[in-house]
């Protein structure tokens, strides 16, 4: 329980660094107050253009990235010894991550929906299933326009790719089910709009 809590802790820490936010406080905004109101990439981009868009998918996904490759490195070096399972806790570790980016204290728990941050979780755990997710992801943004509906399939992916390629293993598949209704549940609003027929969409450029 001591190496959960510690990989917990160390996830948190670093998925408190909201780079949506911070980029947008360095162009003088709080990004949750325009657009939908969500500190991740998909606002950051829809405010301040593609260019932040970019900078804020990286910084959430490499900080979920590199929290899994410091906690991979403590035990490699014998820092930490864990009692349970390798893979386990470097998925505590996102979890932590995510419920940092999601949840971060010091923005009154208000951050984002945990996407990037679960996309680099993915790639860190099992380039696999970071791959099926992600290209799903931009299969369906590309063909329907809607983020949020790429969102829901990616996090819905981790849980079923799991029971694919981790037959049996019931705590890490617990856990992945743990990312998958933390992020449905923060698209709550998205779910909404997507069945009023009002969800924001990407519109594809119009050529002159
Ligand atoms: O990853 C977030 C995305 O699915 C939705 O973002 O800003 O449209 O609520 P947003």
């Amino acid at each position: 329980l001591r190496d959960i809590i510690l990989c917990l802790f160390i996830g948190y820490v670093f998925g408190c660094f909201q780079t949506g936010y911070i980029y947008g406080r360095c162009h003088g905004i709080d990004i949750r107050n325009y657009g939908s109101g969500n500190a991740g990439t998909t606002n950051t981009l829809r405010v301040l253009g593609k260019k932040a868009g970019y900078i804020t998918y990286l910084g959430d996904a490499l900080k979920a990235i590199i929290a899994i490759l410091l906690v991979k490195y403590l035990i490699y070096g014998n820092l930490l010894v864990p009692a349970l399972d390798f893979q386990l806790l470097l998925a505590y570790t996102g979890l932590g991550v995510a419920f940092g980016h999601n949840y971060p204290f010091y923005l009154k728990f208000k951050g984002g929906k945990g996407i990037a941050v679960t996309s680099g979780v993915m790639l860190a755990l099992d380039l696999r299933i970071g791959l099926i997710g992600i290209i799903g992801f931009l299969i369906i943004f590309f063909t329907t326009r809607y983020v949020s509906v790429g969102s829901l399939y990616m996090s819905l992916a981790f849980p079923v790719c799991v029971l694919i390629f981790y037959p049996g293993q019931w705590h890490l598949f617990g856990i992945s089910v743990v990312f998958w209704l933390m992020a449905w549940m923060r698209h709550r609003e998205n779910i909404k709009r997507l069945m009023n027929g009002n969800e924001n969409r990407f519109e594809r450029k119009k050529k002159n």
